[in-house]
């Protein structure tokens, strides 16, 4: 390479990087993988070395991806958050074992192993003993304070216990297990909306809510695992750990004091198995020197310490021909292509294909028929496609068109800007579409019809007996008996289920008609707020917006769905069959409380949160989730939440009990 292609490279791979850092940190939307990440920044780290000359000073080989996020107070980091050289091979290993031998002229140096886990790194600060603050990674140099969303982690104590240090900084990494994950991705599923890729990018997503209420419903877990104190009290990061541990702090159970390089690859080698068991991801592992001295002798690199390093483990790759593409037509319409593959064994299964989840992706990946692909599996459980064996492209291939027409009813595919996937428009008719209605319809969580199955919605469909969900409340006995299989029995019941479902609650009719992006918490919301149909079929975006948790796209998706007469006439079929399209009136008590705004916290005596909660709204009061300055009181049972109890005090705001707010509401407070 001559130094002008160098420099154009350099410049290349500069940019390239950027934006990889910029999906990744900022977007959470990676679409390489580490590996192949770590692949390119080396190769910068390599020309750069060559030709320092034309690196740019704000190179991506000295700086920390991440960026700060808009809407949460930044601040500086008292210790710049660095990251870690990565390796993921073991002669790199012994490199590293030997660099630091030398420079510190010992035979063997004594290690921590810990798990690296894929989460989000977060920096916490204790003073006196109490949690006073969270900020994320940020760039490196400063970050998000985050602290009342990091409060909602069950697993962190917000008061210490034993002997602490009068104020430090404890890092460690906030991440999702793996059920948590999948259920929160089945929830979305249920809205019609597209999943998440991975544990990390929820665990990253979730501290950017706003509302910490909202944040405290995902399952989040957080391990921590290095301590930072100005009294030096600490010999080892060993210690740190033992000592953290003790104050109450969770610190990873699984890192291990290691003698020298053998014990450190033994550790290594047993993880890489180890770690398919676990209830989380992990990619790698982080190798500390333990002494602290010898940590400060050695120092930092511009980007990195030198007495730290990070090994990755290797995921399984395995290349294997494309067989072909099939596209599948969900629910909602949404058309997902998947690559069906020559069955390879990864990991111990057998994978025959995987998903290639849209049209970006497809042409990122540049895939074409007769292609040889790379699939890739990790500590994740799912299977994915991270590259094409150019070497094995046949030299007639062509590159793929995506699908313009529907692979099961043959409609036109609709995109709208900005998103990345392409729908099928054709909701009433579309097979896979109404039966996933009708599946969707009859399910534990919407109408709840436990005579109707899977396979019978199939079957009622195929027999022009169920068309849409309204046709449910048409079906005639004699229809039922008509079909193969069926007896007097199982019909009746099937007919019985079906009328049960009427005395549904106005909310789950909502969820269960299976409009995008409207899944059980959202219906909820909705009904909630407007409490009938006719309000809901005719509220503006505008009006939608104003409701807690119901943003743009949201309200775009529902105004557009009742605008449709379709959309209003299926609604008066099911309203004629006797659903429930209004939701129980709580009765209106009183406007003694209008124009009051109550947060709640703590335990009751006499009435539930729930009851309380009512009891305001009923008389014309509002409930808020936290404490600010518009708060008129803060209604405190026993137990009350320390950072609620310490701003009311801050701002003046009145406490008061469940007999004040029975005084108030009886007109003599
Ligand atoms: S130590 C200067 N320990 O990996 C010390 N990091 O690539 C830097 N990580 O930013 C961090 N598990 O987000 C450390 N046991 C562990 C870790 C860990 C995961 C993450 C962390 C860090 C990144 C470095």
């Amino acid at each position: 390479m001559n130094s002008a292609e160098a420099q154009l490279r350099i410049q290349q791979l500069t940019n390239e990087l950027r934006q990889h850092n910029y999906r990744y940190y900022v977007l959470n939307e990676p679409s390489i993988s580490d590996f192949e990440f770590d692949q390119l920044l080396k190769e910068l780290e390599h020309l750069e070395q060559l030709h320092p000359e034309f690196a740019s000073p704000e190179s991506p080989t000295l700086k920390v991806g991440g960026s700060v996020i808009d809407g949460f107070e930044t601040i500086k980091h008292r210790r710049p958050m660095l990251s870690l050289g990565n390796t993921y091979n073991e002669t790199e290993l012994r490199d590293f074992d030997e660099r630091t031998r030398k420079s510190t002229g010992l035979e063997t140096i004594e290690y921590v192993c810990e798990l690296k886990i894929d989460g989000l790194a977060i920096s916490v600060f204790y003073e006196n003993g109490k949690l006073v603050q969270a900020v994320t990674r940020g760039d490196g140099i400063q970050g998000d304070v985050v602290t009342e969303n990091v409060k909602t982690i069950r697993n962190l104590p917000k008061t210490l216990r034993g002997n602490y240090p009068p104020l430090f900084e404890i890092r460690g990494e906030i991440f999702m297990h793996r059920k948590g994950f999948e259920r929160l991705n089945q929830t979305r599923i249920e809205a019609g909306e597209p999943q998440y890729a991975n544990p990390r990018n929820v665990a990253s997503g979730s501290l950017k809510i706003k509302d910490s209420a909202e944040v405290a419903k995902r399952p989040l877990d957080i391990f921590l695992y290095q301590v930072y104190e100005d009294e030096n009290v600490y010999p080892t990061h060993w210690d740190s750990l033992q000592s953290a541990q003790s104050w109450g702090l969770p610190v990873p159970q699984t890192a291990k004091k290691c003698s020298g390089l053998d014990e450190v690859l033994a550790f290594l080698h047993e993880w890489d198995e180890k770690r398919h068991d676990l209830s989380f991801d992990t990619d790698g592992v982080v190798i500390k020197v333990n002494d602290k001295r010898l940590q400060e002798e050695l120092g930092f690199t511009a980007k990195t310490p030198r007495w730290a390093i990070a090994y990755k483990f290797q995921t399984e790759t395995a290349s294997t021909p494309l067989l072909g593409i099939t596209y599948q037509v969900g629910r909602t319409g949404a058309i997902t292509p998947v690559a069906e593959l020559q069955p390879v064994v990864l990991l111990g299964t057998t994978v025959k294909r995987a998903s290639l989840h849209n049209a970006n992706e497809m042409e990122r990946l540049d895939i074409r028929l007769g292609d040889t692909v790379f699939v890739e599996k990790g500590g994740e459980i799912i299977p994915k496609i991270v590259g094409v064996d150019f070497s094995l492209r046949p030299s007639n291939s062509t590159p793929l068109n995506y699908i313009t027409h529907c692979p099961e009813c043959g409609t036109e595919l609709t995109r709208n800007e900005g998103e990345a996937q392409h729908y099928c428009p054709n909701d009433e008719l579309c097979p896979p579409q109404v039966v996933g209605k009708l599946e969707h319809f009859i399910g534990r969580k919407a109408m709840d019809i436990q005579s109707v199955g899977s396979e019978l919605c199939e079957t009622l469909y195929r027999n022009n007996l169920v068309k849409d969900i309204s046709d449910f409340y048409s079906l005639k006995l004699e229809d039922l008996l008509a079909l193969d299989r069926m007896g007097d029995k199982l019909a009746s019941n099937i007919i019985r289920g079906i009328e049960e479902s009427k005395t549904q609650p106005f909310e789950r009719v909502l969820f269960a008609m299976g409009i995008r992006y409207v899944g059980e918490t959202v219906a909820k919301k909705l009904a909630a707020a407007l409490r009938n149909i006719n309000r809901i079929m005719s509220a503006t975006v505008e009006e939608l917006v104003a409701i807690d948790e119901i943003g743009d796209r949201i309200a775009e998706t529902v105004v557009f769905y009742f605008q449709q007469p379709k959309h209003r006439e299926l609604v008066e079929r099911l309203r004629n069959a006797g659903l429930n399209f209004q939701a129980v009136i709580q009765e209106k008590l009183g406007d003694s409380l209008v124009g009051k705004s109550f947060v709640i916290s703590g335990v009751f005596e006499k009435y539930s949160r729930d009851e309380l909660k009512e009891l305001v709204e009923q008389h014309g009061g509002k409930i808020a989730s936290g404490v600010t300055s518009k708060t008129n009181y803060l209604l405190a049972g026993t137990g009350i939440g320390p950072s609620k109890l310490e701003k009311a005090e801050k701002l003046g705001v009145p406490l008061i009990s469940e007999d004040d707010l029975i005084h108030m509401i009886n007109g003599n407070s």
